[in-house]
């Protein structure tokens, strides 16, 4: 299958507000014998200082996205605008650079994050600007301590289990104080207790360092206890979750999702929606075709086939 780009974002411009800002973003995996479209479109802003998740299921473009933030993969079609750079005109030594100091990566994969033969601490100054080898170890001490892990800074990979290795995982993401934290499953491979913390290490770092933070997770209970959930389906945004109120508060007082967060369908810039499959299937629409009307101020859909009942 061969898709077609209509890029109509050449005239988006940088909105100051926001940290990430990404226009119709498109993105093409072309491989030997097919194309997936793994971005359809998509459209998202966050506020600098956010702490916020990405779910969706398996194969939606969770982590194509938080690649392209990350700049590590380049989008087919779109705009994207990451800390007032425009990452699509980004190359050689900026792009190292925004590498370096803008973003922070943490991935599911622990064997990914850390060198195996090289202790904690030895881990953590890899990535590390400085210079001076005083500063590496003095900002690699700080970070082990706000991550919980000081007691094992000489232990190596294999001797520090699922979370203690994806806490390390987050000191060496933060190593140059980056603006943007961004975590592909960094709960995957833990239990719910580690999850929990892993968590807890996130909020803290968004409360302390004001970092902005970007979790994709499966995991819906880790989800609710950020105040934004963004679903991707498809490769599209389908819904968003704001947390009501004030949050803390209630996340004390109440335990279900649905109790602490408001759910939006979003609307893209063509004013097309996603109506999640499950309504559609309550709603007996099996074919491509809808009826809307406008009735006191409200938009109803029904099915096509209504018309014919009546
Ligand atoms: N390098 C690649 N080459 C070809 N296709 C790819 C590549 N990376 C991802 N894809 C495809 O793009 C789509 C989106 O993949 P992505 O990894 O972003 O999904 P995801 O939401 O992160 O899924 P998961 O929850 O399983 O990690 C999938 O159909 C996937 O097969
Ligand atoms: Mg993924």
């Amino acid at each position: 299958m061969v898709f077609s780009l209509s890029d109509n974002t050449n005239n988006v411009t940088i909105d100051s507000r926001y940290i990430i800002q990404c226009d119709n973003l498109v993105k093409i995996y072309k491989t030997k014998d097919s194309e997936v479209l793994a971005l359809q479109g998509l459209d998202m802003t966050i506020e600098p200082g956010e702490l916020m998740a990405i779910v969706g299921k398996s194969g939606s473009g969770k982590s194509t996205f938080l690649n392209m933030i990350g700049g590590l993969d380049r989008p087919s079609a779109g705009r994207l605008f990451v800390d007032g750079k425009d990452l699509f005109k980004m190359t050689g030594k900026s792009l190292i650079e925004y590498k370096k100091r803008t973003v922070g990566f943490v991935w599911q994969n622990n064997a990914r994050n850390l060198f195996p033969y090289l202790n904690s601490i030895q881990n953590i100054q890899v990535p590390m600007i400085f210079t001076s080898e005083k500063k590496k170890r003095e900002r690699a001490q700080q970070l082990l301590e706000l991550v919980g892990m000081a007691h094992k800074k000489y232990n190596r990979l294999g001797e520090l289990s699922g979370g203690e290795q994806q806490r390390i995982a987050i000191a060496i993401a933060l190593a140059n104080n980056p603006k943007i934290l961004l975590a592909d499953e960094p709960t995957g491979s833990v239990d719910k207790k580690t999850a929990d913390y892993i968590l807890d290490v996130f909020r803290e770092l968004n409360n302390t360092l004001k970092t902005t933070i970007i979790i994709v997770t499966h995991d819906m209970n880790l989800a609710k206890k950020v105040n934004r959930v963004v679903s991707i389906q498809d490769g599209k945004i389908s819904s968003e979750m704001h947390a009501k109120g004030d949050y803390k508060k209630r996340m004390a007082e109440l335990s279900t999702f649905e109790d602490i967060h408001d759910e939006f369908t979003i609307l893209d810039r063509a004013g097309r929606l996603q109506i999640p499959r499950e309504l559609l299937d309550r709603m007996g629409v099996h074919d491509n075709k809808v009826r809307l009307e406008y009735v006191n101020d409200t938009i109803v859909i029904k099915p096509a086939r209504d018309k014919e009942a009546i």
